[in-house]
């Protein structure tokens, strides 16, 4: 029963995409466990270029069945847009399984999204503004809408009613917005039930089945631990569980289940949105590896924050994750330069702290420190295993295995599919 999770590391955006894709010719089901479509994921096949934010990447696989599990938030409307775009580039997407117990991201929760980030003004999260918050709230407040309910009208006016009841008193009343009727809502999701029908199902059931029959079973996480709403940097975050236990509750998998839990870490650090970032670099260096790493959001268009590789950061990774290999991405990037800093502990307050502080007041006041590692300016796209790596780059990976407890078990040298150099087979 092999199920791997492969979850970013660090802020997210670590190349994700590229790693299920690689898997994906061996691996019989990929499956999002939470999340929605504020991912992005970039998947390069031949010389097409897909970006998906909410579809599993397995779906570009042919032979893979994806699958969005219960832990994730849907926007039909995107979902569906997503599928038709792939259709018409000649992509099949009938394999593709939906939980009924998914909740739905409905056209207020978009809303309160944009309109909160807009009240809060600086103190503002920098969401991406597709109202995941506001459904993973309305799921704890026990008011969500599941994707099940779209197929029972009455229930579902029942529920958008109640869900409105307080939201419209915070529009009108708060934000000067003007009151959502509930028919309008209605109207809208019943809009999407029939062609959302053939997919929706029951996946706990058809993903234990799998495990039972000895298929390879892959979670893709969304985002990474660094934006986990409980082991994250608080509250600029996102509002679900990017970590390894997510994948548990977002699928329904019981973690006695799991085999392997890969770590996606790319060789320097990114950010999007607000929040501490101990490495980022506001000068030439941080605008290279902005241009140099296309280093721009595939769901918000947002520049990215770029900064050197933090190994305390790939610690806690290992540590919250319970991490059995790495996948370093976009080793290529760093092509180029002379000497690369490499933050291995934090200085806070005149002190040298070896570990992620839990406190989040320390962790704001984090300088890096850094170890100066040798560069190389040979081209790496082309090596195909890792003793062709110049020396340098390959000093450079053991340093980072090294800092950060888990074997790299495979690197990314370059955008394209095939320009991955494997170590240690993931299955
Ligand atoms: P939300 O997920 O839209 O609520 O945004 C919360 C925080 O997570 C913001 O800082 C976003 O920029 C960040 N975020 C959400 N999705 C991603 C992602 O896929 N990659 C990187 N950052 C993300």
């Amino acid at each position: 029963m092999p199920a791997l999770v492969l979850l970013g590391a660090q802020w997210g955006d670590e190349g994700k995409g590229k790693a299920t894709d690689l898997l994906g010719g061996s691996v019989d089901y990929v499956v999002r466990y939470q999340g929605g479509n504020n991912a992005g994921h970039t998947v390069i096949v031949g010389d097409q270029k897909y970006a998906l934010h909410l579809l599993p990447s397995g779906i570009l696989s042919p032979g893979c069945t994806p699958v969005i599990g219960n832990g994730v938030v849907i926007d039909p409307s995107v979902l569906l847009s997503e599928l038709s775009g792939l259709n018409e580039r000649g992509v099949d997407t009938s394999k593709l399984l939906i939980s009924g117990n998914a909740h739905i991201i409905t056209p207020y929760n978009v809303t309160v999204d944009k309109v909160t980030e807009r009240f809060l003004g600086k103190r503002k999260i920098g969401t991406t503004g597709r109202g995941i918050g506001p459904t993973y709230a309305d799921k704890i407040n026990r008011v969500g809408i599941r994707v099940q309910d779209l197929y029972d009208e009455s229930i579902l006016t029942q529920k958008v009613e109640a869900a409105l009841d307080v939201k419209n008193q915070i529009l009108t009343k708060l934000y000067n917005r003007r009151a959502i009727t509930a028919e309008q809502v209605v109207e809208e999701l019943v809009g999407y039930a029939e062609k959302l029908e053939p997919f929706v199902t029951d996946t706990v059931l058809v993903l234990n089945q799998a495990l039972e029959d000895d298929k390879v079973v892959l979670f893709e996480g969304g985002q990474g631990t660094l934006l986990d709403i409980d082991h994250g940097t608080y509250p600029f975050v996102t509002s679900s569980n990017p970590t390894a236990g997510g994948a548990c509750t977002g699928s329904g998998v019981g973690p006695t289940k799991i085999s392997r839990v890969i770590g996606i870490l790319k060789a320097y650090t990114t950010r999007v949105g607000a929040g501490p970032f101990p490495t980022e670099l506001f000068d030439e260096d941080g605008a290279a590896l902005r241009r140099i790493g296309g280093e721009r959001g595939v769901t918000t268009g947002r520049d990215r924050r770029c900064g050197w590789f933090d190994a305390v950061i790939a610690r806690y990774a290992t540590r919250v994750n319970g991490l059995t290999d790495f996948f370093l991405t976009k080793l290529d990037v760093l092509t180029g330069w002379e000497q690369i800093p490499v933050c291995v502990a934090y200085e806070i307050d005149g002190k040298r702290v070896e570990e992620l502080p839990y406190s989040q007041s320390d962790f704001h006041h984090a300088k890096p420190v850094y170890e100066m590692l040798p560069g190389w300016s040979e081209d790496i796209s082309r090596a195909k295993s890792f003793s062709e790596l110049p020396k340098n780059a390959q000093a450079y990976v053991k340093a980072l295995e090294e800092m950060s407890g888990a074997p790299i078990s495979a690197i990314g040298v370059g955008p394209g599919r095939d320009e991955t150099i494997e170590i240690n087979s993931f299955l």
